[in-house]
């Protein structure tokens, strides 16, 4: 079939007020960008007239700029599902602007078939090629596009040149059949391949095309620091520990780990330590440390949902496709992140907390109780299901103002009964097989930065010692109630609620 070629703007020129729009993309990876871009000025045009300009979106998980960046600006956002990273849609959500959905992402495209969201009214997926026959092949990531252009009434293909057509073979694309149809996802190890490396739609649903030149925003990583090398080694330590004991198989078991600095770090220390032997990632994103040691060989194979990698790194595996073409696979988010496949092979989770509480309680998401951050993203997908789940932070934060490690966490996203290891600078608490109480030595003895050890030690002297759970409620926020006054958690004064 012969396609309709038109401008960014011609595109965006067909979605109106109120529409939901789905995008292709899981991080900025792979994410459509020229439409929203060009969406984004006719929202401002109607809003300038005085007319009502707003959509619903879709999507894997974070994008760029050119979507979350300036729609949110542009005050074209009415709903949103579900993470996203982006500084302008943070301040636009935490001033009510935005209906921000914080569901789990194995979660989206299922709860999209469900009908729980509403109707996909456009579909817009950015594709390195096109057949006339409608075969849509991707570029840096899965996310919900299968779903995606299974749902929407129509479809808009961004063909971007700057992913090369090597990413051709990258994708295994699968969807599951919903309740009570559903059968297992037969991934039985990472490197499992169970789908097509495209996406077979119907050509007469494509109603433009869109030819782009616009690399991924993909975004930077800070060099590491001693901080993050030190919660990176005593992760490493933690693990080969655990190794030598016998509780993960001498063959290793596949890693998950999450997005930013503290996992970049995580994954060289690991990777680096060479009583682990090289291991298989089963994970969400790969960024640019697992390439370096999937080059290295300390990496034997990486299942993701997305390539969240500097564009240097990008263009990097295209070219060496050849290498790549057996270490790596790209999944939908449903597969990359499902529950059933993570517990199936035992993936040893590590991702980052906000805080965590002396019991084992991880807030992911908002800070201080009320303003989202980012969202929950894959994390509860993994820590959940996981084989071992781990969380890492930095024992402070704000210049040892705030401490990571409080009574009681002011958001809840993972429970304690989820919660295996907490890892700091400071050490590692394992709080397997313990009861809460022995759960809080081992956090604060172990985790908790010295300036605030006798801090939460004092804490407890309130509680009564000897419930299930120790708390003494009306302190158990105590030290977000100071922070709030005083801008330092260090000037709790507990007598006040003796
Ligand atoms: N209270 C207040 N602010 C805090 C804080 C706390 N307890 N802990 C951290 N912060 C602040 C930091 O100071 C920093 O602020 P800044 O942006 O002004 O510098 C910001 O939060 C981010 O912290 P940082 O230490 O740079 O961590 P990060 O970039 O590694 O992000 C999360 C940490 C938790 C926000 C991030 O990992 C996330 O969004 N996680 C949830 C989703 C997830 O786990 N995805 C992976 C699944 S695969």
């Amino acid at each position: 079939m012969a396609f309709n070629y038109i401008s960014a703007a011609e595109a965006a020129s067909l979605i109106k007020h109120g529409y939901n729009i789905g995008l292709s993309g899981f991080t900025p990876a792979g994410t459509a960008k020229a439409v929203t871009a060009e969406l984004a000025k006719i929202a401002e045009a109607e809003h300038a007239k005085g007319n009502p300009f707003q959509v619903g979106i879709f999507t894997g998980a974070s994008t760029g700029e050119s979507c979350d960046g300036c729609m949110s600006r542009a005050k074209a956002i009415r709903y949103r599902a579900p993470y996203t990273t982006n500084a302008d849609f943070r301040k636009a959500v935490n001033s009510g602007e935005i209906a921000y959905n914080d569901i789990h992402l194995s979660q989206m495209a299922q709860e999209l078939r469900y009908g729980f969201m509403g109707k996909v009214d456009v579909a817009i997926i950015e594709a390195c090629e096109l057949t006339a026959d409608g075969k849509i092949y991707l570029t840096a990531a899965g996310g919900i596009a299968p779903t995606l252009c299974r749902l929407a009434d129509r479809i808009i293909v961004e063909l971007n040149a700057a992913h090369s057509r090597n990413a051709m073979g990258l994708h295994d694309v699968y969807e599951p059949l919903d309740p009570p149809a559903r059968r297992e996802i037969p991934v039985f190890k990472p490197s499992d391949r169970i789908g097509q490396t495209y996406i077979q739609v119907d050509p007469r649903k494509i109603v433009g095309v869109v030819e782009t030149d616009w690399p991924d925003e993909a975004r930077s990583f800070s060099a590491p620091d001693p901080l993050t090398d030190q919660i990176g080694r005593n992760v490493a330590d933690f693990l080969a520990a655990d190794m030598r004991r016998g509780i993960i198989p001498s063959t290793f078991l596949p890693l998950q780990s999450g997005v930013g600095n503290i996992a970049n770090a995580v994954l060289n220390a690991l990777g680096h330590d060479k009583t682990i032997p090289a291991f298989e990632m089963y994970t969400e994103v790969i960024q640019n440390s697992v390439i370096g040691l999937i080059r290295e060989g300390r990496i034997k194979f990486g299942s993701a949902c997305s390539l969240t990698v500097t564009n240097d790194c990008l263009n990097g595996i295209y070219e060496d496709m050849d290498f790549f073409r057996d270490k790596l696979v790209l999944r939908p988010s449903e597969v990359s992140n499902s529950p059933e496949v993570i517990r199936r092979l035992g993936v040893i989770s590590i991702n980052t907390a906000i805080e965590a509480d002396i019991y084992g309680n991880v807030n992911s998401t908002h800070i201080g109780g009320t303003r989202m951050m980012n969202g929950i993203g894959g994390s509860g997908d993994f820590t959940r299901n996981a084989y071992i789940s781990i969380f890492t932070c930095p024992s402070v934060a704000k210049e040892g103002r705030i401490s990571a490690i409080v009574p009681m966490v002011s958001h809840h996203d993972h429970t304690e009964h989820d919660v295996n290891i907490i890892v700091t600078e400071q050490g590692i608490a394992d709080l397997r097989g313990k009861g809460p109480k022995e759960r809080a030595q081992a956090i604060i003895e172990n985790c908790v930065h010295p300036d605030y050890k006798n801090i939460l030690w004092d804490y407890l002297k309130l509680t009564d010692g000897k419930s299930q759970t120790p708390h003494a409620i009306q302190a158990a926020l105590g030290l977000h109630a100071e922070l709030a006054k005083s801008g330092d958690m260090r000037n709790v004064n507990w007598g006040q609620y003796a």
